[in-house]
């Protein structure tokens, strides 16, 4: 009895200690040129289970790093590519494998960095809290070690390292590739604006991320983003129309939405008001497409542009420019309509599976809820730290613990809430996939295959090394799910994935929602 008195003071006082964080944090602000730049998420106060499933999910970035390896704990992984970029005198060893594969594709690597950045700087602080941030930062680094290295000069980009119809030819592991790995850039003769511009999106936003750690480089990663954002603004195309032997692989359906993205992570990260202007002026009536609502993914960057310039609306001060813009104003309206779409108990909720996982597209089906999911956190916390406690769907009211919610619970479908009680984050729960779609994974480590590997391929074996922190495409619109190698709808890992379940479980390690705690 007295010692469960003492318990409840203890917990009492912890609690109090935890709210007093709690509410320091809230009112923390980076200030960067002009823009705030608030802290959601509440260190101090850690979700176990989020915790744990972060670290698995940024170890994946460990498994699928190129080059020569720092400190590498992964018994399998060794250096690889070293040679890549060599034949333009550059060096492109690092950055990342995109999935499966060695392919380096420079338009789903960008969007990585982006979502790695947004993520610390929403939740960094919350990451230190659970240890992972260092994690999250080596990650980050070593892909703008490599896009840095991939502008050489103001209108070039090497966009991609590798021939895909060779490299998904052969079954090898990365350590023992000979293949010729070819480059190709984007010019003013051949334009990329698409993948260009999430290049510039990647720059301000890691721009942003460095800034108080180190001003020189941080700059530098700015000088790059402006100077790529105004190539690709001026010699406007779609990469995949350049290079249609590439639309089988990553295809942008469109570049002007990699546009408005890249000026308003610019706007973030300069405070130029010219920025600004380039995603609410002509082009947002020519390319936004405001008012309707759509899911975000590493071709549609609308929903992350909507979500990304509402959050300048939301913390707008009363009588400004901005604050009184119209355009912004739809802009927000628009993401407020992609909430709305994401709320199960919404009228224009979106299609769900029986077992609750948003179910938008059967390729890499988790891509969709994951990114969605993370919008919604980040747009509860919006809310949350704006003092905005209703969101309006044609008439009904919800609240920032209803996105809260529906992003928990897209988070614990893939943590193995779901009807097939398993977990689709490899290395979480004791049962996930065992038999990814991954040559490095697949093949023993003291194995040198050449190309020709298909035998580990079709093996129906679980792979001899565990991929840890891969997020697989995902189930069948019936909730089941085939753990076959072969199967790379379902059951390919994606480096991008990995920073969309990321940023998705940053924004779930607070343990609390900031309405139950300071309303
Ligand atoms: C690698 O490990 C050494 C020794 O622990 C440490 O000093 C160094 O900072 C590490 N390098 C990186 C890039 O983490
Ligand atoms: C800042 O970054 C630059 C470029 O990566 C590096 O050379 C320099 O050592 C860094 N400075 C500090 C203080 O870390
Ligand atoms: C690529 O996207 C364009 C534009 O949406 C479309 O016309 C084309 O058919 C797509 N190509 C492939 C191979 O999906
Ligand atoms: C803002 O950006 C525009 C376009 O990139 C540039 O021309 C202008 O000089 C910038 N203004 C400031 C104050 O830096
Ligand atoms: C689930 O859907 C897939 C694809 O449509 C189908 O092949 C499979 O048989 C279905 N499984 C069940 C249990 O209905």
């Amino acid at each position: 009895m007295a010692n469960c008195v003492r318990c409840c003071c203890w917990l009492l006082v912890l609690t109090l200690m935890a709210l007093a964080v709690a509410a320091a944090v809230v009112f923390v602000r980076y200030r960067n040129g002009g823009q705030v730049f608030p802290i959601p998420g509440m260190p101090g106060a850690v979700d176990r289970k989020y915790g744990a499933a972060l670290a698995i999910a940024l170890h994946f970035f460990q498994v699928q790093k190129s080059g020569k390896l720092v400190n590498n704990t992964i018994p399998w992984r060794g250096d690889s590519a070293l040679d890549d970029g060599k034949e333009a005198g550059l060096d492109l060893s690092k950055g990342m494998y995109d999935a499966g594969d060695h392919m380096k594709f420079g338009f789903p690597m960008a969007f990585t960095a982006t979502m790695l950045s947004w993520s610390v700087l929403e939740y960094g602080e919350a990451m230190r809290a659970a240890n992972q941030r260092d994690s999250a930062m080596d990650a980050l680094q070593w892909i703008m070690d490599y896009l840095v290295n991939a502008h050489p000069s103001d209108d070039v980009l090497y966009i991609q390292v590798g021939d895909p119809e060779v490299d998904h030819k052969c079954w090898e592991r990365p350590e023992t590739m000979t293949e010729k790995r070819p480059l190709t850039k984007i010019t003013p003769k051949s334009p990329g604006s698409d993948v260009g511009a999430e290049t510039a999106a990647a720059m301000a936003a890691a721009s942003l991320v460095y800034k108080p750690i180190n001003k020189t480089y941080s700059s530098s990663l700015l000088d790059h983003g402006e100077r790529l954002f105004a190539f690709a603004d001026k010699y406007q195309g779609s990469y995949t129309r350049t290079f249609p032997e590439l639309s089988t692989f990553y295809n942008s359906s469109t570049y002007q939405d990699e546009l408005l993205w890249a000026a308003s992570w610019l706007y973030h990260a300069t405070g130029n008001h010219s920025y600004l202007r380039y995603a609410t002026g002509k082009n947002a009536n020519d390319f936004a497409d405001l008012g309707n609502p759509r899911f975000f993914s590493w071709d549609d960057k609308r929903a992350g542009t909507e979500v990304l310039l509402s959050r300048v609306s939301f913390f707008a001060s009363q009588g400004s420019d901005v604050a009184q813009d119209n355009v912004l104003r739809l802009y927000k309206q628009t993401a407020d309509a992609v909430m709305c779409i994401l709320l199960p108990d919404s009228e224009t909720a979106a299609f769900r599976t029986e077992g609750g996982l948003l179910y938008v597209a059967e390729w890499d089906s988790l891509q969709h809820p994951v990114a969605s999911a993370f919008l919604a956190a980040v747009y509860s916390d919006y809310m949350l730290t704006s003092g905005k406690t209703e969101l309006s769907c044609s008439g009904q009211s919800f609240s920032p613990a209803d996105l809260r919610q529906f992003a928990k619970s897209q988070a614990d479908y893939v943590l193995g809430n779901n009807p097939m009680e398993m977990s689709y984050l490899v290395g979480y729960g004791d049962k996930y996939p065992e038999r990814v779609h991954h040559r490095g994974a697949s093949i023993p480590a003291d194995v040198d295959t050449g190309c020709d590997g298909q035998k580990w391929l079709e093996s129906s074996k679980p792979n001899p090394n565990i991929a840890t922190g891969a997020l697989v495409g995902g189930p069948f619109k019936n909730d089941t799910f085939v753990d076959k190698r072969e199967n790379v709808v379902h059951n390919e890992a994606t480096t991008y994935n990995s920073a969309l379940i990321a940023g998705l479980l940053s924004a779930l390690l607070s343990t609390s929602s900031l309405s139950e705690s300071l309303s």
